[in-house]
């Protein structure tokens, strides 16, 4: 039965009986996508083969991308629920876990009062993660050898909510025409100070240090999404040294990675890159369709606050400075970098493509396919541009049966390097494993980006797949998901 919210004109993915007629469908969007018709045996899958990586082995080709579940105790430290979701990563197959979840690096900077935060009175609790993930892993494949783990540091800067009361506590690096209203930051002591940004390099240092004795891999200096550290890659319009010209939006990720380098050598460095944005999207009104329109910047043009987005046509991406970025972070050392996008607050369809949209988003503005490509191609792009770096791909889940033969092609191809899965981890953990041992997939835990996921969140509850995973679908939250779905029509 077709649900009222779904697209005009757009086939669902699961109404698809085989591949062929998948990619018979793909012939007909304005993008490419390469997806290969068969699925290769385990021992010739390029995502099963291992790769190496600053003198290690990482065995195979899934990554696991990092997603918080606001299900932290409120002074940070990890709860059940947390542990559930590492299992989860820890059993689902993949070998490169990309940083678990965002991580505060101080209280200030945490997006919502339950995220995780790196303090040393912290410490103790957040050193479960590690540990209850590896051994889930160990017990399900025997080895933790092959096993590449980072953690992702984070200060949610403009999107900002760190205390239990939930109300926005902006810290932003500049102006912004249209966000600054929305999250509140109109007060000038939301404006973080020169002097403000250069403390907060000290905390950086301390998680890392942390990430190193507890046994991580590797941290992610996380500059995607909007907050601070991608902030900062789009201020333009910000005086003094950290904006402007691209050494100074670059100034303070640079002394980050130098101060941990100098004070926790041994530790890696990884990087989650938005490497485009575009402007904010909205709800169509009256006599504008029923898709997702992009507000109108023609007041603000040029548009100087994104990175990676053309500034005379700001529904367009440019990744001339996104490939300058990645020569940085290959200059600095950095092998790892984790290609997303834009930003869940405002154009969340460029970043994870979803036929349903959370409670505060707006209709698909396109088929999610063509999200899909989109963010898949920046990857490629990239890769292809700077080849020596190991690159992550992003956007794989709204794929859903056909997520194997997108992601295998890919690999194939060398468009990218790892296949990086998110949402499709909450509703069906051990999908990396069923496709590297040649299973055939759990149709009813495919992720059908109904993205409860993101609405329990939005309305103050634990994130989690409240359709799918009878775990969450057993919790009091999913029927008030489900009532929020109702009444708004989302
Ligand atoms: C509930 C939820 C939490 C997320 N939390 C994070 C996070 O902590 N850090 C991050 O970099 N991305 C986060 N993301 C984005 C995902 O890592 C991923 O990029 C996105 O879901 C697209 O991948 P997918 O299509 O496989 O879901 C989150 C996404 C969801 C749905
Ligand atoms: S709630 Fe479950 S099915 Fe919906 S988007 Fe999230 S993971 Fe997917």
């Amino acid at each position: 039965m077709r649900d009222e919210r779904e697209m005009e004109g757009v086939p669902r993915v699961a109404s698809f009986r085989t591949v062929a007629e998948f990619k018979a469908h793909l012939a007909t969007l304005p993008v490419r996508l390469d997806c290969d018709d068969d699925l290769l045996p385990p021992h010739q899958n390029p995502l099963a083969q291992p790769i190496a990586v600053h003198g290690r082995t990482i065995g195979n080709r899934f990554a696991t991308h990092p997603m918080e579940g606001w299900d932290g105790t409120l002074e940070g430290k990890p709860t059940d629920l947390v542990l559930r979701r590492w299992t989860h990563f820890g059993i689902s197959g993949a070998k490169l876990i990309w940083g678990g979840e965002a991580v505060a690096v101080r209280h200030e900077g945490r997006a919502n009062p339950h995220q995780l935060c790196c303090t040393p009175a912290n410490a103790e609790a957040l050193s479960a993660l590690l540990r209850t993930l590896k051994a889930a892993h160990r017990k399900r494949f025997g080895t933790t050898d092959d096993l590449f783990v980072g953690l992702q540091l984070t200060h949610s800067g403009r999107w900002s909510r760190p205390d239990p009361d939930g109300a926005a506590k902006p810290r932003i690096a500049f102006r912004h025409p249209v966000t600054d209203a929305r999250v509140g930051a109109l007060d000038p002591s939301a404006m973080l100070t020169d002097a403000e940004l250069a403390g907060l390099i000290p905390d950086y240092v301390a998680a890392a240090k942390f990430a190193a004795e507890d046994g991580y891999d590797f941290v992610d200096v996380k500059c995607c999404h909007g907050y601070l550290l991608n902030e900062l890659l789009a201020a333009h319009t910000r005086p003094g040294p950290y904006g402007g010209p691209f050494e100074n939006r670059t100034r303070l990720f640079r002394e980050i990675v130098a101060a941990i380098r100098r004070d926790v050598p041994d530790l890696h460095i990884g990087v989650r890159l938005s490497a485009f944005d575009l402007v904010p999207f909205r709800h169509p009104q009256e006599g504008e369709g029923t898709r997702g329109v992009p507000i109108d910047v023609r007041p603000h043009l040029p548009w100087r606050y994104g990175f990676g987005v053309n500034p005379d046509d700001p529904t367009q991406s440019d990744l001339t400075e996104s490939i300058r970025f990645l020569e940085l972070c290959r200059d600095l050392g950095i092998r790892l970098l984790n290609i997303s996008a834009a930003c869940p607050y405002y154009n969340p369809h460029l970043m994870r493509p979803a036929m349903f949209p959370p409670s505060d988003g707006y209709p698909p503005p396109e088929d999610p396919l063509v999200g899909v490509a989109r963010i898949l191609a920046a990857a490629a792009t990239l890769k292809r541009a700077v080849p020596d770096l190991l690159v992550v791909g992003s956007g794989y889940t709204y794929l859903q049966e056909y997520l194997p033969h997108v992601a295998q092609a890919q690999v194939r191809l060398r468009h990218s390097d790892f296949v990086g899965v998110g949402r499709m981890l909450l509703s069906y953990p051990e999908l990396p494993h069923h496709v590297l041992t040649g299973q055939p997939l759990n149709r009813k835990r495919l992720c059908r980006t109904f993205s409860d996921c993101t609405t329990g969140p939005r309305n103050g509850m634990v994130s989690g797949c409240y359709p799918l995973d009878p775990f969450y679908k057993a919790r009091p939250e999913a029927q008030a998901v489900h009532e929020i779905r109702r009444k708004t029509g989302r």
